[in-house]
């Protein structure tokens, strides 16, 4: 049998490459532009600390994980997602006592064995945003606000923003016990997975992506969280919030977030003609997860997005991320014994800092020039016996169709001049 990925993950080939950047570049500027600083946490990650943040009920943590023993016993996994990890390494490097309130930005591969489909992956991408520190409604709206400009920068036509809050632990409880009342009569009808979230994950029923079990949840048109007065509070100051920067959202649905560490605010951006898999990107307030994994009690409020998602929702061509524009030089040779003079060439303009390529293999010129017009150089700079004896050099223009020869140190005053301007 060939050889293949594995089910579930993807190779992201060159041509791809521009958008992937383009849409790295975009998310960081805006990261900077809200004052959010980057972070880097492991791949790898102690088992137990999906345990304690996630929750032991979640799909995540009950069958999602790609976990194993190292070779001294420790449970380790791949990371699931960033929120978790983030709070560690908040902790483990007091970043607390150091910078008290932390603005942080993340963007890395995620791990989840899930059943692969379209739009879901065991290997996929995340950026996102978590920020650390604080209990103020004004941080949810400027998350969620940060959320929608990322994603309309990076060229997302349309998306639709869900908001919900699940107040605090005592309102969480009495959703729960209220929404099994609800659901108790139309249990045999919810499928198996939902059946067993029935007793140990309650709020992930109202996640569910089936016809049947959405047809359920959606019969009782009132949500099931009824907030006390201080979550309410919170909430209706996020609302207005949101209204007051011009953001509109739904908050008319029975939506809520499957993972343990959710308190008061969550929402979700679904985006059209995905299918089930439509959710773009969400987050919310975990108000709990600094305090239950060891550290002060904490506010905090952060998102995620998934980039692969992301990129099939936006239309190749619209963004500025699709356009591969032509670059760099292309050194031709007339003949292969002047190679190594093509080599030294190539080499002096890539110390300036100007991008060459050149063939090795003793190709006629001709299947030079198509090798360069394939890599989308910019220029080919013929050198043969004649330019080589006046220290000139032939340039061919390949966007705009022009040649000219000049001389070899023009040519190289020229090009590093135009590749400075492009830094
Ligand atoms: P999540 O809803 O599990 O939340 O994931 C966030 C986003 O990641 C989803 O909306 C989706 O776009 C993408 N995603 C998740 N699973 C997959 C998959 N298997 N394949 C492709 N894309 C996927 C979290 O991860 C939370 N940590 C978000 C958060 C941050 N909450 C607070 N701060």
């Amino acid at each position: 049998m060939e050889l293949q990925a594995l089910r579930g993950t993807s190779d992201i080939l060159p041509e791809d490459i521009p958008r992937w950047l383009s849409l790295e570049r975009t998310i960081r500027r805006l990261a900077r532009l809200y004052s959010y600083d980057e972070i880097r946490t492991p791949l790898l990650e102690e088992a137990s600390l999906f345990r304690r943040s996630v929750g032991e009920t979640t799909d995540i943590v009950q069958k999602e994980m790609f976990q194993f023993e190292d070779r001294s016993n420790q449970l380790i996994v791949l990371r699931p997602e960033g929120t978790a990890s983030i709070v560690r390494a908040y902790l483990e490097h007091h970043l607390d006592k150091r910078i008290g309130f932390a603005k942080l930005f993340y963007c890395g591969a995620m791990f989840r064995a899930e059943r692969p489909q379209a739009g879901r992956f065991r290997q996929f991408h995340q950026f996102g945003v978590e920020a650390i520190g604080s209990h103020s409604p004004w941080i949810d709206v400027e998350a969620i606000t940060l959320c929608q400009a990322m994603l309309s920068a990076c060229g997302l036509p349309q998306s639709r923003l869900w908001l919900s809050s699940m107040g605090c632990k005592p309102d969480q409880l009495r959703a729960s016990q209220k929404l099994r009342e609800r659901l108790s009569l139309h249990r045999s009808s919810l499928c198996s997975d939902c059946q067993s979230r029935f007793d140990k994950n309650i709020f992930r029923v109202l996640d569910c992506k089936k016809e049947s079990c959405r047809a359920i949840v959606w019969k009782e048109k009132t949500s099931p969280f009824i907030l006390c007065a201080e979550c309410q509070a919170h909430y209706d100051q996020v609302r207005q919030g949101l209204h007051s920067a011009g953001i509109s959202f739904d908050d008319t649905g029975i939506f809520a977030r499957g993972l343990d560490y959710y308190t008061r605010t969550v929402f979700e951006f679904r985006a059209k003609g995905l299918g089930a898999q439509d959710a773009v990107a969400a987050g919310g307030r975990y108000n709990h997860l600094v305090e239950e994994l060891g550290g002060p009690s904490t506010g905090a409020v952060g998102f995620a997005a998934g980039i692969e998602r992301l990129l099939m929702a936006i239309p190749k061509g619209t963004s500025d991320s699709s356009t591969v524009s032509r670059h760099g030089i292309y050194v031709a040779v007339t003949q292969p014994t002047l190679i190594a003079e093509g080599f030294r060439l190539s080499q002096q303009l890539r110390e300036k800092g100007i991008a060459a390529n050149m063939d090795y293999d003793s190709k006629s010129l001709k299947a030079q020039l198509r090798e360069a017009d394939k890599v989308q150089a910019q220029y080919v700079a013929i050198l043969g016996e004649a330019e080589l004896a006046q220290q000139s050099i032939t340039v061919k223009d390949l966007g705009q169709g022009t040649q000219r020869t000049i001389p070899l140190d023009q040519f190289i005053q020229e090009m590093s001049h135009a590749a400075n301007h492009e830094q």
